[in-house]
């Protein structure tokens, strides 16, 4: 397997993992890539390494540049084992290499991988001079983990930004011009709502850490390098850790008998009839992690069920658990379901979205099934409320 060389002296040596479709939830229907990259000037770093699996697809695209025994600083940007997974194995092949980490980051790999390994422990603005090229720090917490760190290399105005920019997708292309941007941008919203969105104050303070530095390349951990669509991407993520929504409405639910569905398409009437388009997800066939992409540009997000045994079905359940621990900020938010006697459920959908910081509309519900007066009443209600919106 061979080094792709992405500036004068720095290879993609990382690999494509194109079965991937799962990332621990997050479903990847285009796979997935871990990045790793070479730099070579007088001393060689490797930042990052990929999952374990795929280790020898590593050494072998280090092999096409370098013997891997000359490698000096192993720089860990990330403990998380898609990135840290083959650290063993490249330890092995370059036994003098120094790890280099924050010391969260060290703490991490210790208590990862329960071995001993020379470290040079690295804080934000510290330099690593590599002889022609030099590499600096920023720690960047939480922007996954609490050992997140990216790392910048002046003389080729480069950020090495590990999972911050990055995209689950499969592909033999390397940069953002030999793919639709439209498709990568697509990846990269799904992965800033499923992996990134819960961080967003702390990867809102990351970009203004960064934001001093000539950025030209943008090489993430996963996916695509970034090099003819830089701005593109930071003025997307500063929209998105901003909160920056669109007038939109997003109707998410589940249905038994079809009578939460009817009330999931007169409230997008409703929402149309205000010239707010509307998008709907019945979550027996949409992934929660499909509408996470969503819900990062929209603002109305309306969620349904009916009530079962004294609660919601399970999928909504599951869809509003991982919405809650997501926490999108500044969405207006409204519960709605059918129900028979007892109908616990919209409160139920309204309690988790008020938890999750959402300003809530009045809740829609209905007995069992509405008749073409009962629509017409809840249309004519949530135009009612949305005039105030
Ligand atoms: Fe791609 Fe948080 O690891």
């Amino acid at each position: 397997m061979k080094a792709h060389e992405i500036k004068d002296g720095v290879y993609w040596v990382g690999a494509v993992d194109w079965n991937l479709r799962n990332f621990h939830g997050y479903d990847t229907p285009r796979g997935s890539s871990y990045n790793a990259y070479l730099v070579v000037a007088e001393k060689v770093a490797l930042i990052d390494t990929v999952k374990a699996p795929f280790a020898d697809d590593m050494l072998s695209r280090i092999a096409s540049v370098i013997d891997p025994a000359r490698i000096d600083y192993l720089v860990c940007n990330h403990v998380e084992m898609d990135h840290s997974g083959a650290i063993p194995r490249l330890l092995a092949a370059a036994p003098q290499a120094t790890v280099v980490a924050c010391a969260a980051g060290e703490k991490g790999l210790r208590e990862h991988y329960h071995r001993d390994f020379p470290c040079r422990l690295v804080k934000s603005g510290d330099r690593l001079e590599l002889g022609g090229k030099t590499l600096s720090f920023v720690t960047t917490p939480m922007v996954h983990w609490p050992d997140n760190m990216v790392s910048y290399l002046a003389e080729d105005g480069l950020l090495f930004s590990n999972d911050a920019f990055g995209q689950h997708y499969a592909s033999s292309e390397r940069f953002d011009d030999e793919l639709p941007l439209q498709l990568v941008l697509e990846e990269a919203q799904k992965y800033y709502g499923n992996i990134v969105l819960s961080y967003q104050v702390m990867v809102g303070k990351a970009m203004a850490s960064v934001a001093g530095l000539n950025i030209d390349i943008i090489a993430p951990s996963h996916g695509i390098v970034w090099r003819s669509h830089v701005p593109v991407i930071l003025e997307h993520y500063g929209r998105w850790t901003s909160n920056q929504t669109e007038p939109r409405a997003l109707i998410i639910y589940d249905t038994m008998w079809g009578s939460t569905e009817k009330l999931a398409r007169t409230i997008g009437d409703a929402f149309e009839n205000c010239g707010i388009p509307s998008r709907y997800f019945n979550l027996q066939h949409t992934h929660i992690s499909h509408v996470m992409t969503e819900v990062v540009a929209a603002r109305y997000i309306c969620v349904g069920s009916p009530t079962m045994n004294n609660s919601l079905l399970p999928s909504v359940a599951a869809f509003l658990t991982y919405l809650k621990a997501l926490s999108p900020k500044k969405r207006v938010g409204l519960a709605f379901g059918s129900y028979g006697w007892s109908g616990q459920s919209v409160d139920q959908v309204g309690e988790y979205l008020r938890d999750s910081g959402f300003e809530m509309m009045e809740p829609v519900r209905t007995k069992y099934i509405p008749d073409e007066e009962t629509l017409s009443k809840v249309r004519a209600e949530v135009e009612r409320m949305l005039e105030g919106k």
